[in-house]
């Protein structure tokens, strides 16, 4: 069966966690988008990672991992990644990375600095907007071009020189090489090349075959590049609607799709964020989360849970059930909010609106509900939590007209609650 874990926020949802618990069963798990600035936390045997590139199943010895076409791919945070989870695990992991998925290079990091994306969207400072748009733009590295130097150091030198004509002033655009950028390339890769692949061919065969396949999706749907809140987004398809095509299999049968959302809302990064709470509790949430970016040690803005955007979240990801992150932070708190609508130029709305600048003029309308004073970590029936807590799930539930089928209370893999549904 094959199963999505898509994130329904503006990222950091758990996705790590609830990953990490499903790859156990797991013939193979595919990462389909994004690239290192992902930061998936993930507790294996009671060791805390903060994985970037690498999906989760590469924690269970015969998994395979496959980092998909549509990605971006740093070879030093991989390196790195496959450097430290193999020396947990005592062997290396089984990867297949795919041939058209493109290199994010030394260049794509500076440019987010000289052209200014990392101050004006908060992003990652990765590279991956430069990455993505040089793939649009036809003069994208794939990692497929590792396998042919010649033509790897062509397109390095072509980009090269188009670069030092825009940014003639950059010293550190100016002091770039196409022969050493490939020779740094090249050393990078030589462990991974028997690792490059067809990654759609192997997981549309694992389809076929019935074999047990999780989708690993990286950001949230608020930070898809075509429905989330432009500009203030990533650059790549974050939502089941792009998994497809970011693979390369055309409507992959998916019949379980896992929207994550956490029981509250984080941002990282600018943008409208209209149930942010500023002050005392803002602040108390995120110390009580850990709300700091895996990535970039970034405090994470914070703010109460958004019903009208994960209605547009679960929409775009056709998600069949919602797994609620970090319901144990909200404990005791007396009151919690949920937003219901908006209020937008004196009318009432209930649609998340796809302009950045409309939605950071609405108002939360929030309903207001009975907080709890314990959620024990190790219930495993929702029965088993406090009458607030279940009624705050039924809320989410008949408010999104989506069931939750997972809620998780802590980081660790057993604090979860599955549920049937
Ligand atoms: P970029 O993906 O580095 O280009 O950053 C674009 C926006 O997406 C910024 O607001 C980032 O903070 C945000 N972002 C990218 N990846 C993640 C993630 O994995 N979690 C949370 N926010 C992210």
């Amino acid at each position: 069966m094959a199963t999505a874990v898509l994130g329904l926020q503006w990222g950091d949802e758990g996705k790590g966690k609830i990953t990490h618990v499903l790859a156990r069963d797991a013939e193979m798990v595919v990462r389909f988008n994004g690239g290192p600035n992902a930061g998936h936390t993930v507790i294996d045997r009671g060791v805390k990672f903060g994985t970037h590139l690498i999906p989760a199943g590469a924690f269970y010895p015969g998994t395979v991992s496959v980092l998909a076409g549509g990605m971006v791919i740093d070879l030093e945070v991989l390196r790195q990644e496959i450097d430290e989870i193999s020396a947990h695990l005592g062997s290396v992991p089984e990867l297949l990375i795919a041939e058209n998925a493109h290199l994010i290079l030394p260049y794509h990091r500076i440019l987010e600095e000289v052209e200014g994306s990392g101050a004006h969207f908060g992003t990652t400072r990765r590279g991956i907007g430069p990455a993505y748009r040089d793939k649009a733009a036809h003069v994208g590295v794939r990692v497929g071009d590792l396998l042919r130097p010649d033509d790897l150091e062509n397109r390095l030198e072509h980009r090269l020189s188009l670069l030092k004509r825009i940014w003639p002033n950059s010293d550190e655009i100016g002091s770039l090489t196409a022969s050493c950028l490939r020779v740094e390339l090249l050393g990078l890769a030589e462990p991974l090349i028997e690792s490059v692949g067809d990654a759609a061919a192997a997981v549309a065969s694992a389809l076929a075959e019935g074999k047990d396949v999780l989708f690993e999706g990286a950001q949230g749907a608020l930070l898809d590049v075509d429905h989330g809140t432009y500009p203030y987004v990533t650059s790549s398809p974050t939502t089941f609607a792009g998994l497809g095509n970011s693979i390369g299999i055309p409507a992959p049968d998916v019949r379980r799709r896992i929207g994550i959302a956490k029981a509250y809302t984080t941002r990282v990064g600018e943008g409208p964020f209209p149930t942010e709470i500023e002050g005392a509790l803002g602040d108390e949430l995120r110390d009580r989360g850990g709300e700091f970016g895996v990535t970039t040690g970034r405090p994470r803005r914070c703010g109460w849970l958004d019903l009208v955007a994960l209605r547009h979240a679960l929409f775009v990801n056709g998600a069949t059930e919602i797994a609620l992150t970090k319901l144990d932070v909200l404990t005791g708190i007396d009151e919690i909010k949920l937003c219901r609508a908006y209020l937008l130029d004196g009318e009432r709305v209930e649609r998340f609106p796809l302009s950045a600048e409309v939605l950071s003029r609405c108002a939360p309308i929030y309903e207001t509900v009975a907080g709890w004073s314990a959620a024990p970590a190790e219930a495993k029936r929702l029965e088993d939590l406090p009458a607030e807590a279940i009624e705050f799930v039924a809320r989410i539930e008949e408010e999104t007209g989506v069931s939750v089928g997972i809620v998780s209370l802590g980081p660790a893999p057993e604090e979860t609650i599955h549920r049937e549904l």
